[in-house]
């Protein structure tokens, strides 16, 4: 859904060590800026993309999502998984809109309610861990108050959050404990995570992660 007659330029904004940089470039004729502000991050990710010969098409960038030093209208994609909440989502939408050319796209996960009303415990935890979760009307509000328009939205399935996240992250409990000589805030971080697995576990059904593709106005 996008002139692909030239190489697209795409930033992958919040990229970690890159799984969706790597699969964005090897899939399509673009350039990737692939930006996080932690450096041992993009180590890895550097360190993947020339293991796949894709270094050429690939840049790191270390910095803050929310102060890019990027162009306006430089960009066709701004793509962005698991990561915009760090600095909102609201926050997010509006200052990445203008480095998006006219008809470029959006592409942005966020978590979101599934359902209209949730269980006390869990509307607690997560109005206060993250008060911007809302459901998905909201978010395609907010995209159309800041110069988008909503072409697609789906809900990613809850394997995504339970076999790719939160199993490997119980898996390496034991080893952050043991790096880091079983510290209080190490301890503290372990217990926080058990914590926002054991209510995803009970609760699945009322909340998940949501993509919302969007193209500017
Ligand atoms: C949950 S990870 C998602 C990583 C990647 N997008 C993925 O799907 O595998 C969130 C990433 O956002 C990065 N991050 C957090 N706050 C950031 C900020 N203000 N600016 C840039 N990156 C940030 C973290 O370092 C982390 O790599």
């Amino acid at each position: 859904m996008v002139d692909r007659s030239a190489p697209l330029k795409i930033a992958d904004m919040g990229c970690g060590t890159g799984a969706s940089t790597v699969l964005l470039a090897q899939l399509l004729n673009a350039q990737v800026t692939a930006v996080d502000f932690l450096q041992d991050f993009l180590d890895v990710l550097e360190s993947r993309a020339e293991n796949r010969g894709l270094s050429e098409r690939i840049s790191a960038l270390c910095c803050s999502m929310d102060s890019v030093p990027f162009g306006d209208e430089e960009f066709d994609v701004i793509w962005s998984e698991g990561a915009i909440y760090n600095i909102g989502f609201e926050k997010g939408v509006r200052e990445w809109r203008r480095y998006l050319k006219v008809g470029g796209l959006l592409v942005v996960s966020e978590i979101t309610w599934l359902t209209a009303s949730r269980p006390m415990e869990l509307r607690k935890y997560w109005e206060s861990e993250y008060p911007e979760i809302d459901v998905a009307s909201s978010k395609i509000g907010v995209l159309e108050k800041n110069g988008y328009y909503p072409i697609g939205y789906f809900v990613l399935p809850e394997h995504c959050w339970l076999e790719n996240y939160d199993r490997p992250m119980q898996d390496s409990f034991e080893d952050f404990l043991a790096r880091n000589g079983n510290s209080d805030d190490a301890q503290a971080i372990v217990e926080a995570e058990k914590r926002e697995i054991e209510l995803y576990e009970k609760y699945k059904s009322h909340y998940g992660y949501g993509v919302y593709i969007a193209r500017t106005l």
